[in-house]
């Protein structure tokens, strides 16, 4: 069982084999991920709606992403770790410089990931000068989404397409190693796509992204509320958690899922 690295994604994606990427945040559901053949699990700071019960990521803590990092390190071998860095930990260079290394060394995460472009960029430039492996993030930013317009598809107008696009390259100028695209438009994913070397992981950015990411909850039914129109329950068809992980894994790489209706116009 050969551990997953960026390198290993990038040829996945010049390969044209689809990336499988989920959540996880604890130990058990890391080994599941893993079994499953799942290629990046990320500890989401997501985990501060569906594990801790608030209304947005926003006060999700360090000390937070370091204890989750390192439950779900404890249980995955062969997948890569990518964690988040939590709302307000990389505002300045030595800030996110220092956050990054204490999710490395005490979470043991393999890449950090942190949301946005524009004055961002020279964040994640800062830090894979330095060696930090990074994840950006664009499209809906859930740090941002109390900010006005924040809570949409993003991307949708001309000027904001163009602005992504060209964010989309300035992180990867700046050493970023994937980048996430959430709730956008499938066209501009897919321009984005192949405008990029590195691999473009997508939720509810359609089918033409070199990989798929969901919340792990989302795909057991068990988020309290309405599910996401771009997420579906796997569990309710297989009956079980590892068979409900297996199915993700096997509709992302066939390209079965995200269909249609998962995305966005
Ligand atoms: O925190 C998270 O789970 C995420 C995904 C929604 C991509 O960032």
């Amino acid at each position: 069982m050969e551990a997953v690295t960026p390198a290993a994604l990038r040829a996945m994606k010049r390969a044209g084999r689809r990336i499988a990427c989920l959540t996880a945040y604890d130990a058990s559901f890391g080994h599941w991920l893993d079994a499953a053949g799942v290629e990046v699990a990320l500890v989401g700071d997501s985990l501060g709606m569906v594990v801790q019960g608030h209304d947005s990521t926003r006060p999700v803590t360090m000390d937070d992403m370091v204890y989750h990092a390192a439950c779900v390190a404890r249980g995955v071998r062969r997948a890569l770790r990518v964690v988040d860095l939590p709302y307000r930990s990389y505002q300045e260079p030595q800030q996110a410089l220092d956050n990054a290394c204490r999710l490395m060394d005490e979470g043991r995460a393999q890449v950090v990931k942190l949301e946005g472009g524009g004055p961002v960029v020279e964040i994640v430039r800062h830090l894979t000068a330095r060696g930090v492996p990074v994840c950006g993030h664009l499209g809906l930013l859930p740090q941002s989404v109390e900010e006005p317009g924040g809570y949409r598809v993003q991307g949708r107008e001309p000027a904001a397409a163009q602005r992504m696009l060209e964010d989309a390259r300035a992180l990867q100028a700046a050493g970023a190693d994937l980048l996430v695209l959430e709730c956008i438009p499938s066209t501009l994913a897919g321009e984005i796509r192949r405008s990029l070397q590195i691999p473009v992981i997508g939720i509810g950015a359609g089918a033409d992204c070199d990989g798929q990411v969901l919340v792990l909850y989302d795909i057991l039914g068990i988020t309290p509320g309405r599910r996401p129109r771009f997420s579906e329950d796997f569990l309710a068809a297989t009956g079980s958690v590892p068979a409900a992980i297996e199915a993700y894994v096997a509709a992302v790489r066939d390209g079965r899922f995200p269909g249609p209706g998962h995305s966005f116009d």
